[in-house]
């Protein structure tokens, strides 16, 4: 059943857990994703990257996602995530996202503000001309670096992404924030960065606890790949309720689509065996995440 971002992740909160949320590129990856949230009888969140929600293609992806939420067996929420671009917002809310993250955090203060309320303004008239419900809006606060859909991305010489070269969010601005911008879900950035970490991550835990004490909104953790399972259970005590993955179920999709190719081209050129493959990797790692983050 589909269900509201808010509601999902709050109300994991409450039994001391998080939701995860996983980036999906295509209808395979999500079908698992699904699978797996069944098999475990946990909610999960469905990311459209805003590269995807740019194209025609990613809207029609954005349907079948939302049709997909709409028909499981647990909560499942559809979001946009890392929007700046009001246009994209707009045609991804169209096309049956319901909850956005609108990011700002590229900007200086002020203008991450603006930039959430505009998202705010339009959505709000969509929803009334459309007589549609509330989209749910995250803002991210402080910068992550490294790129979305890149797992080496920052430096020319290919090493990943060092973290809290963007900045970690300052917790004295978060009451201000989440006031003035109406967020409903704050991302936020203690050492968390998107691709592969550099060396071992280390996550700001006191940034962390500083920032929970200053909002009751769920706060979000990016970059959730590469951060051990131990660290990431600790999350929901600090009130993060949504923890996002995206590189480690590339990896190992990948990985596994390497490996099995020619296996399934002797066989035929055997697609299906391939895609059920494909299934059973991003599968595996969702229901890992899954049962982490319920603990
Ligand atoms: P990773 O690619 O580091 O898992 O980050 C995912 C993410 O934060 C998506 O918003």
């Amino acid at each position: 059943m589909r269900t509201r971002l808010d509601t999902l992740v709050s109300a994991a909160l409450q039994q001391g857990s998080a939701v995860p949320a996983f980036t999906c590129y295509d209808f395979t990856t999500a079908l698992a994703v699904v699978a797996a949230a069944e098999e475990t009888g946990r909610g999960a969140i469905l990311l459209v990257s805003p590269s995807t929600a740019a194209t025609p293609n990613g809207l029609r992806l954005i349907a079948a996602l939302r049709g997909l939420a709409d028909g499981a067996g647990v909560p499942v929420a559809v979001q946009l995530d890392h929007a700046s671009d009001l246009r994209v917002i707009a045609d991804a809310v169209a096309a049956g996202v319901d909850s956005v993250l609108v990011d700002g955090s590229s900007l200086d203060y002020e203008d991450n503000i603006a930039l959430v309320r505009a998202a705010r303004g339009s959505l709000d008239v969509l929803a009334a001309d459309c007589a549609g419900t509330e989209v749910v809006i995250e803002a991210e606060l402080g910068g992550l670096a490294g790129n979305e859909d890149r797992a080496f991305g920052s430096d020319a010489a290919g090493n990943a992404p060092a973290a809290g070269t963007a900045g970690l969010t300052d917790s004295a601005q978060v009451e201000d924030f989440v006031a003035r911008t109406g967020a409903q879900l704050l991302a936020v950035a203690v050492g968390n960065v998107h691709g592969k970490y550099k060396g071992v991550p280390e996550l700001r835990w006191d940034v962390l606890q500083d920032i929970a004490v200053r909002t009751r909104v769920p706060l979000v953790l990016h970059g959730a790949s590469g951060i051990p399972a131990a660290e990431l259970v600790k999350a929901a005590a600090m009130n993060v309720g949504k923890v996002n993955f995206n590189t480690e179920l590339r990896t190992g999709v990948l990985e596994t689509l390497e490996a099995r190719t020619a296996a399934h081209r002797t066989d035929g050129e055997n697609l299906q065996g391939l895609l059920a493959d494909w299934d059973a990797a991003a599968r595996t790692f969702a229901a890992t995440a899954l049962v982490t983050l319920a603990r």
